[in-house]
């Protein structure tokens, strides 16, 4: 079985080759969860962006996902506070932890920037495994989105 670091290299290089050059916003989260899906199944990959004062879902891959988080709620809002990435081994542990799913069992957030550093989304993928992410997995993840600096946020909104 394929280590998840050679995962994220192959990732990284489809992200290249499928989305080099694009700048809609839509298009890129929805081809980004996909892709991530894809590759290593997690059991839900998607965004929240930053829309009215909230965090309000966009394009995923998974269950159902909670349509709309307050913007300093839960390990999305905790992200956005932080303005940096939040590795959460044991949701159960984490206070204010929004439980869309019950299968989550550990969550990554990762903040999306654009090039002026403002936040616009965040990546969320939970994992029906605890303490199922790592430094590793915050090094490709930030690398991904770091992808996504130039896209035309306006876009398609
Ligand atoms: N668990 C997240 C909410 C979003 S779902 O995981 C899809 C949180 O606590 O912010």
């Amino acid at each position: 079985m394929k280590q998840r670091k050679e995962l994220y290299e192959e990732l990284l290089q489809e992200v290249e080759s499928v989305l080099d050059g694009e700048k809609d916003p839509i298009v890129w989260m929805a081809s980004l969860s996909c892709l991530i899906k894809q590759k290593l199944h997690f059991f839900w990959v998607g965004f929240y962006r930053l829309a009215e004062g909230q965090l309000q879902v966009g394009p995923y891959q998974g269950t159902l996902g909670c349509l709309r988080i307050e913007m300093d709620k839960g390990v999305c809002g905790t992200a956005v506070a932080r303005r940096e990435t939040v590795l959460v081994p044991d949701v159960h542990q984490f206070p204010g932890h929004i439980a869309c799913d019950t299968n989550s069992e550990s969550e990554i957030v990762v903040p999306v920037f654009d090039r002026e550093e403002r936040l616009r989304a965040v990546l969320d993928i939970d994992s029906d495994k605890l303490d199922d992410f790592s430094p590793l997995d915050q090094h490709y993840l930030e690398q991904l989105v770091a992808r996504m600096r130039d896209i035309e946020w306006t876009r398609g909104s």
